[in-house]
């Protein structure tokens, strides 16, 4: 009732405020999960995008069956809808986040879909809601925030990003001896920005690093960020993938009955890989990083730190304690990657190393 007298006065005072306009409408009744007061744009023609009659400018309906196929409509993580959740996993949190409200409980949640990634009735279009650059948190005492910016890909980082994680990861703490009390001692797991970029792993002093894949630094990664690869349209022949895999299910690999396929166009376009590129695992890069976890993941679990069925840090007593500090970083950087899910594909070198690293300090006497 208190955002519903907020939002009256705020309507009034607009009306006062633009005096010689015509008297403002009634208000909207307020939603048990705050008002978006988006509203439509003047003009706007319905059938443009509701008609799969009319509509060849949007191809909305074949827009909404890719969607349908998609993690975003099918992962199921949308009962994450409290305050801390709903910014990333519901398309009305998302909207209130964009919009600089404080994010609310939602009761009736849905998917990051459509109004999330864009906002059709109030544009009028399908720009991108919101495309500006995006602050990435470190959790390394001693590295700083990092900047993503790969132009349409700054969307996706709004939500594929980092949680704050406590204690940070910390070479040096007081006694050398990093003191962990949550299972869940990772950066959440939208970390592919990160990793495509080439940030958020721990680096051992001891090891050199020679740098990142060429998708970091690729002009057309730069400008397109992650739809480059996770939006090329399948097309028939020779991708069966047609509203399966690409697109708008954002798949990259797809089953089309009981085949599996992969969208391979945005690999393939000019300025990046030629026809010589005929898998998703290119020079064997999947089958190199996915031993490296397997080999990582074991030494973790052999030293009682993980555990590998559930993915989380293994507590005694409410606490796990690594001396000396710095081989915690073995446990980041596998849950890191681990979290990216790409086994690689998103920045080769840079996750070989780290893991190749992790193994390597963990294997000292
Ligand atoms: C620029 C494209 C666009 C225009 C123009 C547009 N809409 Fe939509 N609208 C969408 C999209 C996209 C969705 C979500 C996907 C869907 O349900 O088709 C949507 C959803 C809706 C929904 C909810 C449907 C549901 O099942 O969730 C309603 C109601 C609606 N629109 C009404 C209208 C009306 C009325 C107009 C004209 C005044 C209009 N729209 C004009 C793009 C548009
Ligand atoms: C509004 C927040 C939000 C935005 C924006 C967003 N995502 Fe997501 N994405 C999510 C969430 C949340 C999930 C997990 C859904 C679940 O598990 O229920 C997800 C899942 C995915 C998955 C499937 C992951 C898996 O485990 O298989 C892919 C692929 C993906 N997103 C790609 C993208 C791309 C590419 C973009 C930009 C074009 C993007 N996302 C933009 C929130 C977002
Ligand atoms: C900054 C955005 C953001 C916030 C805030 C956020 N998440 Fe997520 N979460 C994501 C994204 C993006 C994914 C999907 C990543 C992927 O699958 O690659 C995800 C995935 C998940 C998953 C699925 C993991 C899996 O293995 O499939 C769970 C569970 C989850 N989140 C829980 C939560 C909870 C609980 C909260 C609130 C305490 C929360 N999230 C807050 C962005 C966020
Ligand atoms: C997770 C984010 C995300 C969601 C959800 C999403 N879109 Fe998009 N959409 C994008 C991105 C990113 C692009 C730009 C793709 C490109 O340029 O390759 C895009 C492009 C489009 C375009 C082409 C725009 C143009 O001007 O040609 C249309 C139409 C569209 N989306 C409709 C939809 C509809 C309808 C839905 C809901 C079913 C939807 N989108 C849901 C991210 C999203
Ligand atoms: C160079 C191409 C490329 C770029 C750019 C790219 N990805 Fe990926 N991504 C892939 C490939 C390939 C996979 C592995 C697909 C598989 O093995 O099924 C993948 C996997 C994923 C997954 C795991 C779910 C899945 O579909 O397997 C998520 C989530 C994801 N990427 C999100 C992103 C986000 C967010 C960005 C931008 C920050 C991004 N990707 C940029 C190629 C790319």
């Amino acid at each position: 009732m208190k955002t519903f007298a907020l939002v009256v006065t705020a309507l009034v005072t607009l009306a006062f405020l633009s005096g010689c306009e015509g008297p403002a409408g009634p208000a909207g009744a307020d939603g048990e999960d705050g008002l978006n007061l988006e509203g439509f744009a003047v003009g706007i023609q319905c059938a443009t995008c509701h008609s799969a009659d009319t509509d060849t400018l949007y191809y909305v309906a074949g827009r909404v069956y890719q969607w349908e196929s998609s993690k975003h409509a099918l992962g199921g993580d949308i009962e994450r809808n409290g305050p801390d959740c709903a910014g990333c996993h519901t398309t009305e949190g998302f909207v209130q986040a964009t919009d600089g409200k404080t994010v609310g409980q939602q009761t009736h949640p849905s998917p990051p879909g459509c109004f999330a990634c864009h906002s059709p009735h109030a544009r009028n279009n399908f720009s991108l809601r919101k495309q500006t650059p995006v602050t990435i948190g470190s959790n390394i005492v001693g590295v700083p925030d990092a900047v993503f910016d790969y132009g349409k890909g700054n969307l996706c980082a709004q939500c594929h990003k980092t949680r704050p994680m406590s204690p940070k990861m910390d070479a040096n703490p007081p006694g050398d001896s990093l003191v962990i009390t949550t299972s869940r001692w990772y950066s959440h797991y939208g970390v592919q920005g990160q990793v495509l970029m080439g940030d958020g792993g721990f680096k051992f002093p001891d090891f050199t690093y020679t740098g990142n894949s060429p998708h970091t630094n690729n002009t057309i990664i730069k400008q397109e960020g992650c739809p480059t690869c996770h939006m090329a349209e399948g097309v028939y022949p020779p991708s069966m993938g047609t509203g399966k895999g690409g697109g708008h299910t954002m798949n990259i690999r797809f089953d089309f009955n009981g085949t599996p396929g992969s969208v391979l166009n945005g690999c393939k376009q000019s300025g990046c890989h030629t026809s010589a590129l005929t898998s998703v695992d290119y020079h064997g890069v999947q089958t190199a990083v996915e031993h490296n976890l397997d080999t990582l993941g074991t030494l973790l679990a052999n030293k009682g730190w993980i555990d590998l069925a559930s993915g989380t840090v293994k507590l005694t007593g409410g606490r796990l304690v690594i001396r000396p500090a710095v081989k915690a970083g073995a446990i980041c950087n596998f849950l890191f990657i681990e979290h990216d899910l790409s086994l690689g594909v998103h920045n080769s070198t840079y996750a070989l190393e780290l893991l190749r690293s992790s193994i390597a300090e963990l294997r000292k006497p």
